[in-house]
């Protein structure tokens, strides 16, 4: 059996400049020149920078990624930017169903499947966001509640569901400083393999991603996990010397 490359994703959020941007990333692939990675990298930018960083990134190891996508194809969306604008800057991954976009934006189940199916459909990687908030977790459901995100996309997705990357993201731990302690997010991860496994042929080899507040501090232990193959960074992808240390704490 093949093994999972593990995969560190950054999600800069609304954050940066065209100046911050280009200071971060000669940064990011110089230190990647001299330690060339076991890892696969992808960065998820804002949308008006995605030209900007594609640029930027040419001729690194580091992939280009959306956090967004329209869930509708393409015509009348005032502000929306569709997967085939997204696969004509070269992205190559997109963030759906983050848990910010399902909290303020109202996206449903629903919703992020069709987004992850637009991706799909214009040869983009859907990294699909899943995670239960403070509430779900402490009334006990957050297996049924990671389940039913995951299920969603699954159904939308049939044996596709095979080619997307899933993140486990606990919303209590997104931006807070409190990780999942690498058994609380191994737990989780192990289900969500179990039910990509179920789902299709080739479930099982769909990368799970770890988020929330992962670190230079916590990753390794983090990644250690059996069912952990790589993270989803928000806050330390914007530091150069945090992100580095996240990427070499990866090892294939
Ligand atoms: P954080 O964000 O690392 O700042 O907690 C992770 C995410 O929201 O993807």
């Amino acid at each position: 059996m093949t093994t999972r490359q593990k995969f560190i994703a950054g999600n800069w959020k609304m954050n940066g400049s065209l100046q911050a941007n280009a200071a971060l990333l000669t940064a990011i692939t110089q230190g990647l020149r001299e330690q060339p990675p076991a890892c696969k990298v992808a960065v998820a930018v804002p949308m008006p920078y995605l030209a900007q960083v594609q640029a930027l990134l040419a001729g690194s190891s580091v992939q280009l990624g959306a956090q967004d996508v329209s869930q509708h194809e393409a015509g009348a969306y005032t502000g929306e930017t569709s997967a085939a604008m997204l696969a004509d800057l070269g992205v190559r991954y997109g963030l759906v169903g983050h848990s910010e976009r399902r909290q303020y934006h109202g996206e449903t189940d629903a919703v992020v499947a069709t987004k992850a199916q637009r991706l799909l459909a214009a040869g983009i990687t859907p990294i699909v966001c899943v995670g239960e908030t403070l509430a779900e977790r402490e009334a006990g459901q957050t297996g049924t509640v990671v389940a039913r995100q995951l299920a969603a996309v699954a159904e939308a997705l049939g044996q596709q569901i095979e080619k997307i990357v899933l993140a486990y993201e606990p919303v209590w731990a997104i931006g807070t400083g409190r990780t999942a302690t690498p058994e609380q997010a191994q737990q989780v991860h192990a289900a969500l393999r179990a039910q990509l496994a179920s789902a299709a042929p080739g479930g099982a080899m769909v990368p799970v991603l770890y988020g929330g507040s992962m670190n230079a501090a916590n990753a390794a232990d983090l990644l250690a996990q059996s069912d952990i193959d790589g993270g989803l960074i928000g806050g330390a992808a914007l530091k150069a010397p945090d992100f580095l240390k996240i990427i070499g704490a990866a090892q294939a």
